[in-house]
């Protein structure tokens, strides 16, 4: 055992070298032969950065591949790209100096050591690469602190050689605050207490002033920060850092699909389907995107959002704006993609469509461009704010509009969204025609739009709201619930429940599960909560689980509701 560990050093040097041509492993091993206990310390703090970081990015890179993780050629090329110009970077620096002089930026304080940073990096993919392969939680803690123990010693070892040098502080610093919120991230304790902090800093600071803009001009600047967030690992990662949260009991296979937690983000936040790269690392379970329609639409005109801030709710009038069928699957259909993705089909909102045959047509287009895409595909008959209404909620159109759609469908499932506004007649004529056409699931519900429903009405607390528009948040959730525990009674819990309406906490997402749901989704609770709501959500469910003696979620759904 004793001798076996420098035979393994040497090995991984040989490899260094042989990557990196690098001129000092001779004495790299004499420093080895001296005292073994020096050696190891001597070798682990004089060990190459450079060579350490492009080993590893290639062994990274290889178990990536291995796990048909790299998909796209371009994601390839970047990190290439970037470890090339790190390790000229690097190699630059040392140029410069002595070995173990390795800052690119010597005279700049507030840039890490170039030891600390890259043993920091080296250690950071170390650690999250394994971590999750690591079952034990002893030893995962453990594997963290030895990843942190060696990322300390090596700065240690600059600080003592370097005591002069300020950036080695600052780095030092900044290393032991990462391994912190990175260790600390293991305990639920401190994702509550961490989550608390964001939730305060959204609700009281960022929150009052994003409620001073108009809300489509916010809405849109977080669907293009979330674009952004989601285009490189980088942002990626820290985003996963912030947000992400994970426990096997919220994982649940549906109908073939595997979702690693049940809460989903709504239809009608990423109507483009631009976001499916941030949404995951934020903690999402999946999306559904769109409605996207037929053709290319403008939607109403503005302004078309509204927020009910006293009552938890916003008035939708945005019409289904949004790119087109057309142009949306061409973007996406090379696309894939890291969780389930549904996409939402509706019709085009135009004078043309409010003809029921056209209408038909129009949503045959939309779901043949994009049947291909995503693990599922949703028929939104419900928007509230479109021309003609909603034609196809009654029995004999939604025959017709079901039939079309099943001649062109694929292995991949289908649920239906429907409104909260339905009698229950109307209710069990769409189940009904829905089992004819052996749809698998029901979105429940869309946004409401009855203002006669003085139940619903006296949740709206504000004064002369706009008389159109369909309303979500607090005043839809009972609806909602109501719908879900209908459905779930009628088809005696064999159709896929998907509850979604007021959803704030993670109380109200229980009560859907309890009530039938297998999958939530939401809007209006992150807008008026903050982003950190999807893990506390996924924690808070957890939590509950445990404490009703259960092991997965998936034996809490429709237990109130036999
Ligand atoms: C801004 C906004 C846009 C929406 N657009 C759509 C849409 O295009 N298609 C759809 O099926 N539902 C749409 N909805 C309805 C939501 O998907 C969801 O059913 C409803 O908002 C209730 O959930 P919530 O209370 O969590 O927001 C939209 C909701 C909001 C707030």
């Amino acid at each position: 055992m004793h001798a076996n560990i420098p035979h393994a050093i040497i090995k991984l040097m040989i490899l260094q070298s042989i990557l990196n041509l690098d001129q000092s492993l001779l004495a790299k091993i004499e420093l080895l032969q001296t005292d073994f206990f020096v050696g190891i310390f001597k070798v682990i703090t004089n060990v190459g950065s450079s060579t350490v970081i492009i080993s590893f990015t290639i062994l990274l890179l290889i178990f990536l591949l291995a796990k048909k993780e790299i998909q796209k050629f371009y994601t390839v090329a970047f990190t290439a790209l970037g470890g090339a110009l790190t390790v000229i970077l690097l190699k630059y620096s040392v140029m410069r100096g002595r070995p173990d002089n390795m800052l690119i930026f010597e005279d700049d304080p507030a840039f890490p050591s170039g030891h600390t940073a890259n043993s920091f990096v080296f250690f950071m993919l170390l650690f999250f690469t394994l971590k999750d392969k690591i079952k034990n939680k002893f030893l995962k803690y453990l594997f963290f602190f030895g990843c942190f123990l060696s990322t300390s010693l090596i700065s240690f070892s600059r600080l003592y050689l370097h005591v002069h040098n300020p950036s080695d502080v600052v780095a030092g610093i900044m290393v032991a605050i990462f391994w912190l919120i990175i260790g600390l991230n293991l305990s639920e304790q401190f994702i509550s207490l961490k989550n608390a902090v964001i939730k305060f800093s959204y609700k009281y600071i960022l929150k009052p002033i994003l409620f001073l803009f108009d809300a489509e001009l916010i809405h849109d600047l977080f669907v293009t920060m979330g674009k952004i967030l989601g285009s490189n690992f980088v942002t990626r990662f820290f985003t996963r850092a912030i947000f992400y949260y994970k426990n096997k009991m919220l994982e649940q296979k549906i109908l073939g699909i595997k979702f690693e937690n049940p809460v989903g983000l709504a239809a009608g936040f990423d109507k483009n389907i631009h976001m499916y790269k941030i949404l995951p690392e934020v903690g999402f379970g999946y999306e559904e995107g769109g409605s996207i329609t037929g053709e290319k639409c403008e939607g109403n005109p503005k302004p078309r959002l509204w927020r009910l801030k006293k009552s938890q709710g916003i008035v939708v009038y945005y019409g289904l704006s949004n790119k087109g069928a057309d142009e949306i699957s061409n973007r996406l259909k090379k696309e894939k993609f890291s969780f389930p993705l549904g996409i939402s089909v509706a019709k085009t909102n135009c004078e043309r469509t409010a003809i029921s045959q056209e209408g038909i047509k129009d949503y045959v287009k939309g779901f043949n461009l994009t049947k291909d895409i995503g693990s599922y595909m949703i028929i939104n008959i419900s928007c509230p704010n479109a021309h003609g209404g909603q034609p196809f909620t009654d029995a004999e159109s939604l025959d017709k509009l079901l039939k079309e759609i099943v001649k062109n469908r694929n292995s991949k499932p289908i649920f239906l969204k429907i409104p909260p506004d339905l009698k229950k007649s109307e209710i069990d004529d769409v189940l009904e025609v829905s089992k004819k056409h052996k749809i698998d699931g029901f979105v429940c519900t869309n946004l409401t739009k009855d203002r006669t429903n003085q139940k619903m009405m006296s949740k709206v607390y504000e004064k002369n709201i706009v008389n159109y528009g369909g309303i979500s948040g607090k005043p839809v959730e009972d609806l909602s619930n109501e719908t879900i525990k209908y459905i779930y009674k009628k088809t005696q819990g064999k159709a896929l429940i998907v509850g979604v309406g007021g959803i704030f906490n993670a109380q109200d997402a229980y009560t859907k599960i309890r009530l039938g749901a297998s999958l939530l989704q939401l809007i209006t609770g992150m807008i008026f909560e903050g982003p950190q709501l999807i893990g506390e959500i996924n924690q808070g469910l957890t939590k509950l689980l445990k404490k009703d003696g259960l092991t997965n979620i998936s034996q809490a759904v429709g237990i109130d509701n036999k």
